[in-house]
């Protein structure tokens, strides 16, 4: 064998061996480079004589061809083998699930739910929504409600009060949503027809009560209402909220400072299974609500004369309706901010409360 033949068989055998891009590289630079095996032969040419030169010529290059070839097919099936490997890592199933969008995993609170089922209700039968703030003043919170100074009914509130500045009166965390009452009294002309949601405080906790709780408050002002347009209010609205066809009602006195006459609400409804409370079925009473005709000192307090003007207006718990409408035990659970409670009751975003789409589906 000559020295070529060995070098040729020499080169191919590592050609064939190199198993990835850079081996065989290194076979070229090793062979064709400036100081490669080849390299250096093709150089002796120049050397030689003319007819040594015409025969060891086209040997010499024939071999360079035949490396050089060899090179390129060895790198275009190195190039393909790492394409397929890359592919092959790459790999995504299509038909996989998807992941749920941040917009389907997140859920809507149970008490945002509650608020926006009893909005949408109220907005069906013509009502407007009213806020007011959650710092009041004693004025708008006890006085302008015809809670007296002194008057043994502001102990029935466990007040938070703030810490006033020097000379000034204590400001206080409202204790029920019943001062925006007096708020829209004095910036709206009647027809007044409002619901008021919104965060209540007082000094309350166990399963049932918790410090900061919410409210939902109406109130209804022209010169005509009256007790027999509250009681439909109220009991298209109960029906509309616990999605029944009909359910009886309970109208028992009661005492508010800022209504006269007053009255507390039962619905009726089933408890006899435990752990259930089922509403228009049933032979037992829920209270849940308070109502009455806004009493004369109230509408004076908003800038209206009683004489010209009436109305009702009532106040419910929301927390406490949420837990029995959708049967959550501890209240406490609400406000832990635990995405495991959270998942199991909340709401899903895009399935908005309306009287239409039913409530609650
Ligand atoms: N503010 C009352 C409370 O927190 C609830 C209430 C009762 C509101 C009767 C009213 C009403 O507007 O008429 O206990």
């Amino acid at each position: 064998m000559s020295e070529l033949d060995i070098l040729e068989t020499s080169l191919m055998s590592e050609i064939t061996a190199a198993s990835d891009e850079q081996a065989i590289e290194a076979v070229r630079l090793s062979a064709l480079g400036k100081k490669g095996s080849v390299s250096e032969m093709l150089k002796t040419l120049g050397a030689m004589s003319a007819e040594d030169r015409q025969v060891k010529g086209p040997v010499i290059n024939g071999l360079k061809n035949r490396i050089t070839e060899a090179l390129t097919v060895r790198r275009n099936e190195l190039r393909d083998a790492a394409i397929t490997t890359r592919l092959a890592a790459e790999k995504v199933d299509v038909t996989l699930p998807l992941r749920q969008a941040p917009a389907e995993r997140g859920r809507i609170h149970p008490i945002s739910q509650v608020i926006d089922e009893i909005t949408a209700i109220f907005a069906d039968m013509g009502f407007s929504i009213a806020e007011g703030p959650d710092v009041e003043t004693d004025y708008y919170n006890f006085t302008a409600l015809n809670f007296p100074e002194g008057h043994p009914a502001r102990e029935m509130h466990d007040t938070f009060f703030l810490q006033a500045a020097e000379g000034a009166a204590a400001k206080v965390l409202r204790t029920h949503t019943s001062p925006v009452q007096i708020r829209t009294m004095e910036t709206q002309k009647p027809p007044i027809r409002i619901v008021i949601p919104g965060k209540t405080y007082r000094m309350d906790s166990d399963a049932t009560h918790t410090p900061m709780f919410h409210q939902v408050e109406g109130l209804v002002i022209d010169k005509t209402a009256n007790v027999a347009n509250m009681r439909w209010v109220l009991e298209e609205f109960c029906k509309a909220f616990f999605e029944v066809p009909s359910l009886k009602m309970r109208f028992r006195p009661s005492y508010f400072p800022f209504t006269e006459p007053s009255l507390e609400v039962d619905i009726q409804c089933d408890r006899s299974k435990p752990g259930e409370v089922r509403f228009g079925e049933g032979d037992d009473w829920m209270e849940i609500l308070g109502c009455g005709m806004v009493h004369p000192n109230v509408l004076r307090a908003g800038g209206l004369d009683p004489d010209e003007y009436q109305g009702f207006a009532w106040g419910m718990g929301i927390d406490r309706i949420a837990m029995l409408k959708y049967g959550m035990p501890d209240l406490r659970a609400f406000f832990d901010a635990d995405v495991r409670w959270l998942s199991h009751y909340g709401f899903r975003p895009l399935d908005m409360p309306s009287l239409f789409g039913g409530l609650s589906q």
